[in-house]
């Protein structure tokens, strides 16, 4: 088995992920999370909450509607923008995003070309379909949006909404009120949104209902050449791939303002994400890059797009696991001319529009990312080295053997832990097997009660990523498993 082959093996054999609905075959781009997988993905997104809602006082998460009207999205510019072109064949009905075909045949971008343009490629390239050679229709427009028929008879026309953004921005002007009319404030959002993907590849990386944590912050543009807390990331260097650029270079903080002309507020959110991944989450400095939307790349709102990308193997390079964009006045802007409703402030002697930056991050792909990137493996078996705050559980309890009353010592042991950590109990298996159940999963110490403990009180704590040992007292076991966890290294 290759890597990906292990790694998908072990998400399904252990309770991590898969096709949604299998036993009916499943849709293409809906997945759910087992056992395992319900665990990280918690654990993730409070690693989140706490790193990003603790960059400032005034951050607080929000919880609104999935389903949103369709003056929402009419004014988000969604209805018009969201859109993937789509190509049909004439003769089999397949269907694909014509660029997509066209990178597959030609082996090259199309991403952001108009059907316009891809259709005079289709035609000068004498593309045809790749499944039954037939000729291809010409290429047209899909909204990505699933819409919703609100309520009986009278329907009223909704959406699932394609990114949680929506949200945070037609609750502005509430929560600017509920807040005590300052700013920057800070409106995050982890909740689930919904794209009509195509045809979604690429298992957990492109689905069709996943996981957003995105951070909307709203600020007065004037202020955005400057940021109360740049010191502190000023001399922070970060590998950066300027658009149209082949070569990725690094470059500080202050470097991204002077040479690069990128606003300090903006570079300031750029840094704490980079930050987020190379001192939280632990991927080496050289895995990880921002890299600079191109103009035929940018999403439609946006006036500055850079995407963190981390570098995986099982989906052959750099892919994009968060952005960081700045969608200026559009959103408010359009919210008001669309529902007439004023989302002007009124602040430092001014009325006017706050501009936003917005942090995006797909958790499904940041999951799927880790289990890629920290796969590794020890005398020839899985050892998946997850970063310990994002490990399912922080540890496991085992008897040595199941009798002589080390089954009861282990479980007493367990149930005490088990109100404080995320822990798991086994006796059945060779302790050996156990240690390896465990070290496919990820759980950073394993505690065995073996016979020295009736004496001494002592259990053994074993490092996940060495298998060496340790001997601690019982009364201890809380605080060191704290402090292992929190150092993030046995
Ligand atoms: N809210 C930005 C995005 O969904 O990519």
């Amino acid at each position: 088995m290759d890597r990906a082959e292990k790694i998908d093996s072990i998400m399904k054999r252990r309770g991590f992920l898969w096709r949604s609905s299998e036993i009916y075959g499943g849709i293409s781009g809906f997945y759910d999370y087992g056992h395992i997988g319900t665990l990280i993905k918690r654990k993730f997104e409070n690693l989140w909450r706490h790193f990003f809602l603790g960059l400032n006082p005034m951050f607080f998460e929000i919880s609104p509607s999935t389903i949103m009207p369709e003056e929402v999205f009419k004014a988000s510019g969604h209805l018009e923008h969201f859109t993937d072109p789509i190509v049909r064949c004439k003769k089999c009905d397949f269907v694909e995003r014509a660029d997509q075909i066209l990178e597959n045949i030609l082996h090259e971008k199309f991403e952001g070309l108009s059907k316009e343009e891809l259709n005079e490629i289709i035609k000068k390239h004498k593309i045809r379909c790749p499944k039954c050679g037939g000729e291809l229709e010409e290429v047209s427009e899909m909204n990505l949006m699933f819409p919703i028929e609100i309520g009986p008879f009278k329907k009223v026309r909704g959406y699932l909404r394609p990114e949680t953004a929506q949200g945070a921005y037609v609750n502005f002007t509430k929560e600017f009120n509920a807040l005590r009319k300052r700013l920057p404030i800070g409106l995050a959002v982890i909740g689930k949104a919904f794209r009509n993907e195509i045809s979604p590849r690429g298992g957990v990386y492109r689905l069709r209902e996943f996981t957003q944590a995105e951070l909307q912050i709203f600020f007065d543009p004037d202020e955005i050449n400057d940021h109360e807390d740049w010191e502190s990331v000023k001399d922070l260097n970060m590998i950066v791939l300027l658009a149209g650029s082949e070569d990725a270079k690094e470059v500080s903080c202050e470097e991204m303002v002077e040479d690069i002309r990128l606003p300090k507020f903006y570079v300031y959110y750029m840094a704490s994400v980079y930050k987020f991944y190379t001192e939280v989450l632990g991927y080496p400095k050289d895995s990880v890059r921002f890299r600079e939307l191109s103009e035929d790349e940018k999403s439609f709102y946006n006036k500055l797009h850079w995407d963190l990308e981390v570098k995986l193997e099982t989906l052959g390079g750099f892919k994009e696991l968060c952005g960081v964009h700045y969608r200026y006045d559009h959103d408010l802007s359009s919210h008001e001319k669309m529902s007439g409703e004023s989302q002007k402030v009124f602040l430092n002697e001014k009325k006017f529009i706050p501009h936003v930056i917005e942090i995006s991050f797909g958790i499904d792909r940041n999951i799927y990312a880790l289990i890629d990137f920290f796969y590794d493996e020890r005398d020839g078996k899985s050892v998946l080295k997850l970063p310990f705050k994002v490990s399912p559980f922080d540890c496991a309890v085992f008897p040595l053997v199941k009798r002589d009353g080390l089954d009861e010592r282990a479980i007493e042991i367990y149930k005490n832990l088990s109100g404080h950590f995320d822990c798991y109990y086994d006796d059945s298996g060779s302790i050996g097997r156990r240690y390896a159940r465990q070290d496919e999963i990820g759980t950073p110490i394993c505690i065995t009660v073996d016979y020295d403990t009736l004496k001494d009180n002592t259990v053994t704590l074993r490092d996940r990523d060495t298998a060496n040992q340790i001997r601690v007292k019982i009364g201890d076991l809380s605080a060191t498993i704290s402090k292992i966890i929190q150092r993030g290294k046995f």
